[in-house]
């Protein structure tokens, strides 16, 4: 029996796999579902200061491997969570907040929010691709480090960040020396690869409705670029700051891939918005599985262990 249990910034958790913010995940219903489930935590939807409805409709649609959404941060606005957290604790498991501000501001007031609640942890979500006329964070590296600096001042839970993938080395090491300046305990990588465009040449316009057809691209397509930034983060940082995998996990194989990379953990979305909760239980089973083959006893055998070609 493979032991699967993990933790991240000193929380303890049951297994390698959870929810990723993203579907299924912005009401009470559907958060009781995820604690119901075998998902090692409840991560919310990113929250916003007020409620959102999100972008028009159709805003999310299927692909054979994954998806394409423009979603727009819908969400209950953070006094619900807050609001929230007491009934979610029931549950027994880690509960994670992500909150995905507008401004620094928006930030801090909802930084400060959460860390006098019960939450377990805070992902700030600093990746949002969806949102007309707001660019990213993640690749603005003066908001960035101006960001940081507010919102890790703020107390003592431990807050990590949900960062948009990238694609040359010298962002990997701009943002790594930012990240080390600052006490952030875990990065989430990778956001969904922001303002893609899929064309139906059928009907000859895009299939989603928002910023002309742009949206962010997930599931399996996004897997290889996932992995790059996990493995890229576990060597350029120290071992104070944590990576949580996310992007294109459907299997127990996907999410034995990112340990190897350095996932300290991992978080499924479009395999969950397609599959359901039954999910996490498969997925956790067959990475044991593949494991117990392979003779690991433990995460920590095989975590960053890629070996070199
Ligand atoms: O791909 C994404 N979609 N990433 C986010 O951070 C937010 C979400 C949305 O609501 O648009």
């Amino acid at each position: 029996n493979v032991d699967l249990s993990t933790q991240i910034a000193g929380v303890a958790l049951d297994s390698y796999i959870m929810n990723a913010s993203g579907p299924k995940c912005t009401n009470l219903e559907e958060l009781t579902v995820i604690g119901e489930s075998n998902s090692a935590a409840i991560m919310t939807k990113s929250c916003t200061i007020a409620p959102r409805e999100g972008n028009p409709l159709p805003r999310y649609q299927d692909l054979p491997l994954g998806s394409i959404q423009s979603m727009g941060l819908p969400n209950l606005g953070y006094k619900a969570y807050l609001e929230m957290i007491p009934a979610l604790k029931q549950h027994g498991k880690p509960v994670v907040v992500s909150i995905s501000g507008f401004s620094v501001e928006d930030n801090i007031e909802m930084v400060s929010a959460f860390q006098q609640s019960d939450v377990d942890l805070i992902e700030v979500n600093f990746s949002c691709p969806n949102i007309v006329g707001k660019a990213q964070v993640a690749y603005d590296f003066e908001q960035t480090e101006k960001s940081l600096a507010a919102i890790t001042a703020l107390g003592d839970k431990p807050i990590g960040i949900k960062l948009a993938p990238y694609f040359d080395m010298s962002h990997f090491i701009a943002m790594a020396n930012i990240l080390k300046r600052y006490p952030v305990k875990f990065i989430t990588c990778i956001n969904s690869i922001g303002n893609t465009l899929v064309i139906d040449p059928i009907t000859e316009q895009p299939i989603i409705k928002p910023k002309g057809g742009f949206g962010g691209l997930c599931g399996e397509y996004i897997k290889p670029i996932g992995l790059a930034n996990v493995r890229a983060f576990r060597q350029l940082l120290d071992d104070d700051i944590q990576i949580i995998g996310v992007g294109g996990i459907s299997n127990g194989v996907d999410a034995f891939e990112y340990l190897l990379a350095g996932a300290d953990a991992v978080q499924v979305a479009t395999c969950f918005e397609k599959q359901g909760p039954n999910c996490f239980q498969r997925i956790e089973a067959e990475l044991a599985l593949f494991m117990a083959n392979k003779g690991y006893d433990c995460l920590a055998d095989a975590k960053g262990r890629l070996k070199p070609l």
